[in-house]
């Protein structure tokens, strides 16, 4: 690998960390696409998880809004009718089989039957301001619009209805419907993407998916790497293509590690995506194992002290910490620190990652059970320590005597 590629890995890391943190602290917005994070297993296999890369958000919106439940996989139970209809002119509909090809420029208008209708819709569309998107609801349907569509409004559209009574709200899994929409643009194969390369987490048995999508279902679509320059072999089982979602890398090992991007080509026109840059990460086949200790064990009230958690792992493996505390019974907020530090332990490269509980200035509120809870894909383990509240009067007679 070049000294260029390593530095861009290099920054790649930091950015990784640094996103980790952010994440932690505000749900990040819906199309500005930081780190492709990696889908979880389930969400890679059901017909249902097209597009998923731009839809939770969307999906939080709604449920912000609306309190009601994103809709379950039609496929459960019995296959329902779908309620979702295409107009394609005036009076004129078409029933929703799958997918749709649009052109770009061309207007996209879908109906859903029902009084109560959502929709969702590629995340894009959501926080584009031009109003090209426009949802009206009617007595009998609601109206999906989008005017003037470009290559980016590619994905999944799907409604259903959902029933109300006394403010609880439900939504009606026998009505739903879906489609994925294309919209073709002979200068733009691929969806647009904000980023000009994605860093993508390989983890042990975990599939990845290399988000590339294309605008046309016709378009040729080939794997390539970077360095050396070769094209990557899709043989549909370790690594298979799936044209409303990109590629997925079933069982990723070390050696698919690097820079890799994919190629469309439709009626002489050839295009390379956003680039990936995959990176392994050894997934630790097991829950985080924290250590808790507090500055004392025994504190005069009015003095500070903290307690540090800390967990050791494999580096870029995020760690999440919770907290439970003697204050929370009154409402006191938790005053909290987080980090994360590569650390050389026993010749190996680790990830240290601490959370800082603080408690200034104690009282006897504060004096019990300190409870970490450290928690990674694997699952949760939690520790805890015990800290004395020392009256200040005794506190000052301790200091004293020793
Ligand atoms: C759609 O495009 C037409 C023609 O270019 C333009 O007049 C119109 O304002 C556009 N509408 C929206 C909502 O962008
Ligand atoms: C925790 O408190 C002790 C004692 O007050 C202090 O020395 C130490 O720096 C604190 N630790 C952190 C991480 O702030």
């Amino acid at each position: 690998m070049s000294s260029r590629a390593l530095a861009v890995l290099g920054c790649s890391l930091l950015l990784l960390l640094w996103g980790e943190c952010q994440e932690r602290e505000k749900p990040h917005k819906a199309a500005k696409k930081k780190v492709a994070t990696e889908p979880k297993l389930n969400e890679l296999r059901p017909p249902k998880a097209t597009g998923h890369q731009r839809q939770p958000a969307a999906a939080k919106a709604l449920k912000a809004k609306a309190q009601v439940k994103a809709p379950v996989s039609p496929s459960q139970v019995h296959p329902p009718v779908s309620i979702l209809t295409q107009v394609v002119a005036k009076g004129q509909f078409q029933k929703v089989l799958d997918s749709l090809t649009l052109a770009a420029g061309d207007t996209l208008e879908l109906r859903c039957r029902g009084r109560s209708v959502r929709w969702r819709f590629p995340a894009y569309l959501e926080d584009e301001d031009e109003g090209r998107l426009k949802i009206k609801h009617f007595e009998r349907y609601s109206q999906l619009l989008v005017l003037n569509a470009t290559a980016a409004d590619t994905g999944e559209y799907s409604c259903w209805a959902f029933q109300c009574r006394d403010s609880a709200c439900w939504d009606r899994e026998d009505r739903t419907g879906q489609a994925f929409v294309f919209f073709t643009d002979p200068q733009e194969l691929f969806v647009p993407t904000e980023d000009y390369y994605e860093v993508v987490q390989l983890r042990t048995n975990h599939p990845t998916l290399l988000p590339c999508q294309v605008t046309s279902p016709g378009a040729q679509v080939t794997l390539h790497r970077e360095f050396p320059p070769e094209e990557v072999a899709v043989d549909g089982v370790d690594i298979s293509y799936d044209v409303k979602r990109g590629f997925v890398i079933h069982r990723p090992q070390p050696s698919c590690a690097g820079s890799l991007f994919c190629m469309a080509s439709l009626g002489g026109v050839r295009q390379i995506s956003t680039k990936y840059m995959l990176i392994y990460i050894n997934y630790p086949p097991s829950a985080p194992k924290p250590t808790v200790r507090a500055s004392a064990t025994t504190v005069g009230a009015g003095e500070n002290f903290n307690v540090t958690c800390t967990v050791f792992g494999e580096p870029e493996v995020a760690v999440d910490f919770t907290w439970e505390y003697p204050g929370q019974k009154i409402g006191r907020p938790p005053y909290v620190r987080e980090c994360a530090d590569l650390a050389r332990r026993g010749g190996q490269v680790q990830q240290e990652s601490e959370s800082v509980f603080y408690v200034d200035e104690a009282r006897a509120i504060d004096e019990g059970l300190y409870t970490c809870s450290a928690t990674n894909l694997q699952g949760t383990t939690a520790v805890s320590t015990r800290v004395r509240v020392l009256p200040a009067s005794l506190a000052r007679r301790g200091a004293r005597s020793g």
